[in-house]
């Protein structure tokens, strides 16, 4: 290990986080009973400009009328490029003690987060507030992509950084139909077998930007998000790319519609074949401590003390859900 030690952020369930717009209190009535660990009212992208002083009234009023019960609340605020932040912000934690995260959107650099932390601060001391306020961001942006090891480590605030796919595709010219989806154009055709077969493998347009903003989170102990998948109606393409995510090192993702809620929170969740897993991983390298051995073989394969790392992370997860449900 090194010797910089990693302080992990407050640590959350995060496998769901629903996007609601804040300018439907319908949907705001119904998520504040769904079932995902994170509601985020959205103040941004999917409210219209005429609309945002209503969304922000709306966002108030439900922080402090509806029970939310033991979930976390984020509201997205607008990005730092418009004229709506600052009372986004002053106006929704000035009034809002059951906020738990500000959600700031295209976030380029680490400065971005550091005036948010300004503004944040004076408000919480001048309110008196006992809840300390969380940050999450979206990392959508070339620039964001390129600085996101700094903004990273902007602010002790900072929990969670989420990517965003479309808005990544608008800023790169990354061609995609849907957001979170594939393309089909970016694949590889394999060389001609003995047969003279090719075969073509589309891949996975996002894999870079996903694994760098995965290191980067896991590198100053905050939790990485997938970002949305906008066609709700394909829920085989959903939980692939949510498989996928998980594989990589994500904590959770976006979810966009109820429907995606349930889907999400089991594949971010430890199967409970990995826990059993996991526990007979801990229990034979005990045994092999007892026996003065750094790794030994279990089901015919080798574990070592790196299986024990990824065995307690996965248990500490399992462990969580678990006393979340209870
Ligand atoms: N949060 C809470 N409730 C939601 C919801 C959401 N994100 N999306 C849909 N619902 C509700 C609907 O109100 C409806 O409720 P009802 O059965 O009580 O009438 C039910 O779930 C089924 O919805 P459905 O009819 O399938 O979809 P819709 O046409 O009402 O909404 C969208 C589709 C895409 C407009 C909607 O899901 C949405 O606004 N999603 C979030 C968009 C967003 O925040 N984007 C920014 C982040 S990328
Ligand atoms: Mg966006």
């Amino acid at each position: 290990m090194s010797f910089t030690a990693l302080e992990p952020a407050t640590p959350r369930l995060h496998r769901s986080e629903l996007a609601v717009p804040a300018s439907n209190p319908k949907m705001i009535e119904k998520a504040s009973r769904c079932a995902a660990d994170v509601v985020f009212l959205d103040l941004e992208d999917s409210v219209a400009p005429e609309d945002k002083p209503r969304a922000r009234q709306n966002a108030i009023a439900a922080l402090n009328d509806l029970d939310w019960g033991a979930k976390t609340i984020s509201v997205r605020v607008n990005g730092l490029d418009t004229h709506y932040t600052y009372r986004d912000v002053i106006e929704v934690v000035s009034a809002c003690p059951r906020l738990d995260l500000v959600f700031l959107p295209k976030v380029g650099v680490a400065a971005d987060v550091y005036a948010l932390d300004v503004l944040v601060t004076q408000i919480e001391q001048e309110h008196r507030r006992t809840k300390r306020v969380g940050f999450e961001v979206m990392i959508e942006t070339a620039l964001g992509l390129t600085n996101v090891e700094a903004i990273a480590q902007a602010s002790r605030r900072l929990e969670a950084m989420c990517f965003g796919s479309g808005d990544f595709a608008a800023s790169t010219g990354a061609r995609t139909t849907t957001i979170g989806g594939l393309n089909p154009g970016y694949g590889v055709l394999s060389e001609p077998d003995a047969s003279g077969q090719r075969a073509y493998f589309q891949l996975d347009p996002w894999h870079a930007a996903q694994a760098r903003i995965v290191a980067a989170c896991r590198a100053y102990g905050l939790r990485p998000l997938d970002g949305p998948y906008s066609d709700f109606n394909d829920a085989d393409g959903f939980c692939a790319s949510s498989r996928r995510a998980a594989a990589l090192g994500f904590e959770g993702r976006m979810v966009i519609h109820p429907s995606q809620i349930e889907s999400a929170n089991a594949i971010f969740s430890p199967a409970p074949d990995e826990v059993a897993r996991a526990r007979r991983i801990v229990a034979a390298m005990a045994q092999a401590a007892r026996d003065g051995k750094g790794a030994v073989t279990l089901d015919g394969r080798m574990i070592d003390i790196a299986n024990i790392r990824m065995a307690q992370r996965l248990l500490a997860k399992a462990d969580a859900i678990a006393a979340a449900a209870h």
